[in-house]
């Protein structure tokens, strides 16, 4: 509301590059940063303990890809998950920074230093030729792992507050808020889930490195047992931290949701979606247990491709898994604090008895009249409903009303404002309508307008912004003056 909306028609609005950018993020953040950073280190100081050249050496040609991935497309999404979300959803981002402003400010230094120590890392590894620069190059490894995981840690407090954020919500302490109750599980989650995938990815990238044998590399054969035998033990103990952890958060969530919510499709919905990712999460961990138990065994040399199984197995659970947890947080961006459309709870019961209209910055008029109606009801789509649906595009809201009232019939308007009246009701991952009646008359004027003449919308990216006559009442600027 006080915001220019930023918006894409056929994108969802925009929120799937959210979704695009961060989700690549995690794929290259939990395996890479967080799980084979610390496994490399290993690496590294057993070989400098048992005298292995050749552990060493590889050890050294799987971080090279770690430094470039991380450092590059790693980093770059980093950044680009405050650009989209500060784009599209100011609101919240917004929200956020005021509550976790010290935690936020802490993982940005941690993130400089792991960014530091990774190239520290990398570019000092061939001057450590003596065995007391070698212990002073692991320490530096050591503390580089431990500044990944500390990055996670940290900013998986914010995504358990986003969607349960407990004590928070009465006392609005930051502490309560950085312990949020679905902290430690979701922790211990994605921790044990990172160095399973960072093992594999260790295990299948040796592959590539252990094939010819070099003045570094004498028995290339033995140098693959020795990686795939420690990996596959490592494997192992991490699925057992997975499965724990996981079925953990898993039990966790469904009472908050129960507790939330009385009507049954929510939790239909939500069965589907646990039900679904229950079976993916099964599947994910026999298929990494196959490949653990196959690796404790020496002499049988687990083919290439079969690491594939679990590699794309977890980026689908990881995919599926961040997208159930988006979506269950629904229509909450910030649990019963704040609407996925940037509405807070406190303030929804103000706007539906005075309007929208009134209290929004960014909009073309205040009062509906007959003739502005349809450009009244645009704002309010805009508001109310562009954060998660777009017009024709994808999750296109005329697509929704076509499948509920008919291709051929006319709409009954009617109708059509009593369940957007209502609509929070019989769809609970949709906030209340925040508006006035005449207001949702507005909106189903646009909508029916839209519907005979499909029209894309432009964001104010394109359009522009029109700031609302009202907003800049004298006696408002008056206010906003500071006194001479
Ligand atoms: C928090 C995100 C969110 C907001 C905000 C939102 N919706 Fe929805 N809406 C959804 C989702 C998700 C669906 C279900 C999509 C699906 O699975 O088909 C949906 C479905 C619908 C449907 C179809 C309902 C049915 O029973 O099939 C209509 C109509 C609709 N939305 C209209 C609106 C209107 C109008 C607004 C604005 C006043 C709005 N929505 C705001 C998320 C949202």
């Amino acid at each position: 509301m006080d915001f220019p909306s930023f918006y894409l028609d056929h994108l969802a609005g925009g929120r799937l590059i959210i979704g695009l950018i961060a989700s690549l993020h995690v794929l290259i953040n939990h395996p890479l940063a967080v799980g084979a950073y610390p496994l490399l280190t290993w690496m590294e100081w057993w070989a400098h303990k048992n005298n292995r050249p050749d552990v060493d050496h590889l050890a050294y040609r799987i971080t090279f890809v770690v430094f470039i991935v991380t450092t590059t497309v790693g980093a770059m999404t980093g950044v680009g998950i405050w650009l989209s979300t500060s784009l599209f959803a100011p609101f919240a981002i917004g929200s956020l920074l005021r509550v976790f402003f010290w935690g936020w400010f802490l993982e940005w230094l941690v993130f400089i230093s792991e960014v530091a120590l990774i190239l520290w890392w990398f570019l000092s590894w061939k001057k450590a030729d003596k065995p007391e620069k070698k212990r002073k190059h692991i320490k530096i490894g050591v503390a580089l792992s431990i500044m990944s995981w500390l990055t996670m840690a940290l900013i998986v407090a914010v995504l358990g507050f986003m969607m349960k954020p407990g004590e928070w919500n009465q006392t609005r302490a930051f502490w309560d808020a950085m312990t949020n109750p679905l902290y430690l599980p979701q922790l211990g989650f994605r921790t044990f889930f990172a160095v399973m995938t960072g093992a594999v990815f260790l295990w299948f990238s040796s592959f590539f490195f252990t094939k010819k044998k070099g003045a570094l590399n004498p028995d290339p054969r033995r140098l693959r047992e020795w990686i795939i035998y420690r990996l596959s033990h490592v494997v192992l103990i991490s699925l057992l931290g997975t499965y724990a952890f996981g079925t953990w958060y898993w039990n966790a969530v469904p009472e908050t949701m129960k507790a939330n919510s009385s009507v049954a499709l929510l939790t239909q919905e939500f069965m589907s979606w646990h039900r679904q990712f229950q079976t993916l999460l099964g599947w994910t961990l026999i298929a990494f247990l196959m490949v653990g138990v196959g690796g404790l065994d020496r002499s049988s040399m687990i083919p290439r491709w079969a690491l594939l199984i679990p590699t794309v197995l977890s980026i689908w659970l990881i995919g599926h898994f961040e997208r159930a947890r988006e979506f269950m947080r629904k229509p909450w961006v910030i649990g019963e604090y704040m609407y996925s459309n940037g509405v807070h709870k406190d303030e929804l019961a103000f706007l539906q008895s005075e309007g929208l209209l009134k209290h929004a910055t960014y909009v073309k008029h205040r009062e509906i009249t007959e003739s502005n109606k349809v450009e009244c009801g645009q704002d309010i789509f805009m508001l109310a409903c562009s954060r998660c649906h777009s017009t024709t595009g994808l999750n296109g809201v005329i697509e929704k009303l076509t499948a509920m009232y008919g291709p051929d019939k006319p709409w009954d308007s009617a109708g059509m404002q009593l369940f957007i009246k209502g609509m929070h009701q019989t769809r609970t991952f949709m906030p209340p309508f925040p508006g006035t009646d005449a207001e949702a008359g507005a909106l189903v004027a646009y909508l029916q307008q839209l519907r005979t003449h499909p029209q894309t919308l432009p964001g104010a990216q394109s359009a522009g912004i029109v700031i609302a006559p009202e907003a800049l009442k004298p006696s408002k600027i008056a206010d906003s003056q500071p006194t001479l």
